[in-house]
């Protein structure tokens, strides 16, 4: 495959698949299609905007004419979609935007790479359409204890290695679908037409579904980021609830990554689960952000811990995700390359390292920013 749209590639992990990408494979013509809403932000990939094989195009993956005239203009023979409304807290209070993003875009652009792709003498042949999705869209999993144990313990059911756990079970990829959020439902709904356009259409798709992601370039409307920010400018933690749900967490570049695996050799039509096996308490990790930031500023280690306030919980807040990812590791061989520590470590030191990165986002600075690259293209 040579000429490859990613969509939503001005996001936080859409950016590192474009630069793993763009700097992997030079023969590629990567095409970053985004509509830049609040969440897109052409600063996360300055070092890459002038390379040849890089090419950004604004567009809305619900404009059909549009994306249709981009896949014959470009000939276009692989997709790799993440654009995405993503926020939890977002949809709560405007799901509508989620359903026209999530379920009609991509829908909108599964239409159109069929009628672009069957018009071809060679059809489907060498084509792909490949999905990025989350653990959500399975629900949420209880916090169980096997044999009278108190979690967190450790346990051998689902990889070779012994990792913390914080209940008995875990996503599989034939866990069933069961979400509550109307960001999960809408995903879910998405998730549901790919698979629909292989089997009736044979369309060759591929799904996966990844747990919490962490790294540079996270808008900081998610937890990691926004704390991080807080911290610095000693601004109250907003915790939901007690603190306990439990989220799997995962470095931003190991998802690249494993999607770069998977785009390259996972089978058609299959799901493959993407995750770390390192689940974490809010709370737990909110520390360790909170000691992190702390050493790093040089600050007396828990000066700031004072700043946790216990908030009244997200609505319909999912208790624990927990990916079980043994599929891809044993058919892909991917594995993850970093210890959490390490990479909250990293991504800590990136966000203090990178101060005028979230002024300009917290001042609104980006909207101009990205404005102005725009109007000079
Ligand atoms: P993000 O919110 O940081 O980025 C989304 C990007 O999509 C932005 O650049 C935005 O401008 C673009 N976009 C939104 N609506 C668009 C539209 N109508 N047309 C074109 N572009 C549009 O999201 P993210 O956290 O990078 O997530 C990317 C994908 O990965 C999503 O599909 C999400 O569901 C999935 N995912 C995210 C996580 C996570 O932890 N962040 C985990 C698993 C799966
Ligand atoms: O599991 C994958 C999903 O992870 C992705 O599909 C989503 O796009 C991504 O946003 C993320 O969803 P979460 O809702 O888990 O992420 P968020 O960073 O919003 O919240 C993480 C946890 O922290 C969650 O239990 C809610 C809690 N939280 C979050 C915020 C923003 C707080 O306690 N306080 C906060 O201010």
């Amino acid at each position: 495959m040579r000429n490859i749209v990613i969509t939503g590639g001005a996001g936080f992990i859409g950016s590192h698949v474009v630069r793993l990408f763009v700097n992997k494979y030079p023969e590629y013509k990567i095409i970053n299609l985004d509509k830049l809403t609040y969440a897109g932000n052409l600063a996360n990939l300055k070092d890459i905007e002038n390379k040849p094989n890089y090419k950004f195009v604004k567009m809305d993956i619900c404009d059909f004419d549009a994306f249709f005239k981009l896949m014959q203009d470009e000939q276009i023979d692989g997709i790799i979609h993440l654009a995405a409304e993503s926020h939890v807290d977002r949809s709560i209070k405007d799901p509508f935007t989620f359903a026209r993003t999530n379920v009609m875009g991509t829908l909108s652009l599964l239409q159109a790479a069929k009628l672009y792709w069957e018009s071809l003498p060679e059809k489907y042949e060498g084509k792909r359409f490949y999905h990025i999705s989350t653990d959500e869209v399975y629900g949420a999993l209880e916090m169980t204890n096997p044999e009278g144990i108190e979690p967190p313990f450790t346990t051998t059911a689902s990889s070779s290695e012994h990792h913390l756990a914080y209940g008995k079970d875990f996503f599989y990829e034939t866990t069933k679908y069961n979400p509550h959020s109307p960001y999960s439902a809408s995903k879910a709904s998405s998730d549901h037409f790919v698979r629909a356009f292989h089997d009736t259409y044979g369309m060759p798709t591929i799904v996966t579904n990844c747990s919490n992601n962490y790294g540079p370039y996270q808008f900081p409307e998610k937890l990691i980021p926004l704390f991080i920010n807080n911290i610095r400018h000693r601004k109250p933690l907003p915790v939901y609830g007690k603190g306990e749900n439990v989220r799997d967490w995962l470095y931003v570049v190991d998802h690249a990554r494993a999607i770069d695996t998977i785009f390259h050799n996972g089978k058609i039509a299959e799901t493959y689960n993407i995750g770390g096996f390192n689940e974490w308490k809010n709370i737990d990790i909110i520390k360790t952000v909170i000691n992190t930031v702390d050493r790093l500023l040089g600050r007396p280690e828990g000066a700031d811990l004072d700043l946790i306030t216990y908030v009244t919980d997200r609505l319909g807040h999912d208790a624990r995700y927990a990916i079980d990812s043994t599929k891809l590791q044993r058919e892909l061989g991917w594995e993850p390359s970093l210890q959490f520590e390490e990479g909250i470590m990293e991504t800590v030191k990136w966000y203090l390292e990178n101060e005028v990165w979230m002024d300009n986002i917290t001042s609104g600075e980006y909207e101009k920013y990205y404005e102005s690259i725009y109007a000079n293209r």
